[in-house]
């Protein structure tokens, strides 16, 4: 498999005489849509949280871009889970006190931007998600589907690489998941980035590229998905959501002191939102300015 960025090798955890995973292995390529499925107590969100380096497994390993997570101290571990990371879960779990922009500029504020900085990146991700002119609502203003987009934004502005997402749309109607589901998959796999997704819903699994199945802890079935539709453009598919153009001119963004950092990679925070849409020149991933410090000026020039 190329370019794997996720490599679990062996996972076991038991609780009592409860095996929630009992000898699980699995690589999970960078740019790809994985659902993990099962029944409720399989061991699906066990499996999501040891990927994401949340809980340790009694046995085997988790790498992430080939840097094994268990070597990392309890500080690095965090770091990289709000790096690199990004969470959606069924109820957002977003701050109802906080705007939608706030709840998405504290993911990089907790990374170390001030606010002033991290608004710009914020607001361009709402957009880019369908939820411009909606910045200053707070959460409970927004209907469960713009919520939950809410979260999606949350949890890519920080340049993740992987995004982690447990029922996201478990508390949504169908239609509402279709959105959810289209705005998760533009933004993730069909944008270079990795989605890992926990559902108990067929509709939902069927859009991902690859759907693995636990029973009793153990993997029982790992299938392409056989009418994966990872990035339909939701105008295209019908739907009400409207995604901004990609952000060719970024507003100017003061980046934080370089992160020196651990046994992993690490990308820029908080670079504005360069989607790649269906239909469009651009390679999936492609950045407008990979790894280079936005000017202060905003002209584009480096400083
Ligand atoms: N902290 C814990 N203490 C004891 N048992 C646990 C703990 N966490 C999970 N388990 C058990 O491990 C098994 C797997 O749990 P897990 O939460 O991974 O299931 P799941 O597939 O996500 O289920 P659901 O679809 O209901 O969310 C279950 O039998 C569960 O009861
Ligand atoms: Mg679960």
């Amino acid at each position: 498999m190329t370019n794997v960025i996720l490599n679990a090798d062996r996972l076991t955890k038991q609780y009592g005489s409860t095996w929630a995973l009992a000898d699980v292995s699995l690589a999970l390529a960078e740019g790809t849509s994985t659902a993990i499925m099962g029944a409720s107590g399989s061991g699906k969100t066990t499996l999501l949280h040891m990927l994401a380096g949340i809980l340790t497994p009694d046995s085997g390993t988790v790498s992430f871009a080939g840097h094994p997570i268990s070597g990392l101290s309890d500080g690095e571990r965090s770091r990289l889970r709000r790096e690199q990371f990004g969470f959606v879960f069924q109820q957002g779990l977003l701050i109802p006190e906080l705007t939608a922009v706030e709840n998405v500029a504290l993911a990089l504020m907790l990374n170390g931007m001030s606010k002033r900085d991290a608004v710009g990146p914020a607001a361009q991700w709402l957009a880019a998600l369908g939820l411009a002119g909606l910045e200053d609502r707070r959460i409970g203003q927004l209907s469960g589907g713009q919520a939950q987009r809410v979260a999606i934004a949350r949890a890519q502005v920080t340049g993740a690489r992987v995004i982690f997402a447990d029922e996201p749309t478990g508390a949504l109607d169908s239609k509402t998941s279709q959105d959810v589901m289209n705005a998760l998959l533009h933004t993730t796999s069909g944008n270079g980035r990795t989605l890992v997704v926990v559902t108990h819903d067929p509709n939902v699994a069927a859009r991902c590229q690859r759907v693995v199945t636990l029973a009793d802890g153990r993997i029982v079935a790992d299938t392409a998905a056989s009418q994966a539709s990872p990035a339909v453009p939701p105008a295209a598919a019908g739907h009400q959501v409207r995604y901004a153009p990609p952000v060719q001119q970024p507003a100017p963004v003061q980046q934080p002191a370089p992160v020196q950092q651990p046994g992993y990679p690490v990308q820029q925070p908080g670079y504005p939102a360069q989607l790649v849409f269906p239909g469009q020149p651009g390679t999936p991933g492609q950045q407008a300015h990979p790894g280079q410090p936005f000017s202060a000026d905003g002209t584009g020039a480096q400083r």
